[in-house]
């Protein structure tokens, strides 16, 4: 198959030394990408700033903004079968961006926001016949909010993971995740590293893309 994963944070930036981010390492998602390019898939691996290797066999393409990222999922859109939604993508950008560092003393105390677009909600008419999954990460049960997103964003599946836990989410090697998928069922994984959680997701796309073509 195709697969696209998306991977890390996104940055805003404010001047050209400051930006709006996130705790994102892009561990998660690169894992996604090596573990389905190991299996023999073509991969595209869109990823916001992140100091990692780019996984062997994979195709990647880096981007610093939410709309950078928009604009890279929907440029290799129609070559996937499946797309990862793993980039935790900052929501919110500076309603103004300063080309040269802004000074102390001129700074307002109060930084205007504008909504950045939401990326699968963006390209949702756009999914045809291919597989979209998310992620959804929440402090505490992640379940309700897993199930919401998995609705609202029209998603396949959905992995819900816990990111007050210190063993799960962000930056660290493990993660411990709820699959819900848009069938109704759930299935809680333990303690697992984040390339035990990618093997389950992608042989989760790969039985789902084919009973699709059956
Ligand atoms: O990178 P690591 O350090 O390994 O950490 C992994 C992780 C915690 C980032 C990862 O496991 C994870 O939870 N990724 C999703 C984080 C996130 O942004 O969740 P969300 O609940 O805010 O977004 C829900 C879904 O919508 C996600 O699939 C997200 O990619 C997508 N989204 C969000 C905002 C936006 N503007 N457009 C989107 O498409």
């Amino acid at each position: 198959m195709q697969m696209l994963v998306t991977a890390g944070p996104t940055r805003e930036h404010i001047d050209p030394v400051r930006f709006l981010s996130n705790r994102s390492t892009g561990k998660m998602g690169f894992a996604i990408a090596q573990c389905a390019a190991a299996r023999g898939h073509a991969v595209t691996l869109v990823a916001g700033p992140v100091a990692l290797a780019t996984p062997p066999g994979v195709q990647r393409v880096d981007v610093i903004s939410a709309r950078d990222m928009l604009a890279a999922v929907e440029a290799n859109l129609p070559a996937c079968e499946a797309l990862v939604m793993c980039a935790a993508v900052s929501d919110w950008r500076p309603r103004q961006t300063s080309t040269s560092k802004l000074k102390k003393r001129g700074l307002s105390p109060i930084l205007e926001l504008d909504a950045n677009p939401d990326i699968l909600a963006t390209i949702h008419d756009r999914k045809s016949g291919r597989i979209f999954v998310g992620f959804a990460a929440e402090t505490g049960d992640p379940r309700p909010e897993g199930r919401r997103k998995l609705a609202d964003k029209g998603l396949d599946l959905l992995v819900a993971n816990d990111v007050s836990q210190p063993d799960a989410g962000f930056a660290v090697d493990t993660n411990r995740v709820v699959l819900l998928t848009c069938g109704g069922e759930e299935q809680k994984l333990p303690l697992l590293s984040k390339l035990e959680v990618a093997e389950r997701i992608v042989a989760w796309v790969e039985q789902a893309l084919a009973s699709r073509i059956r």
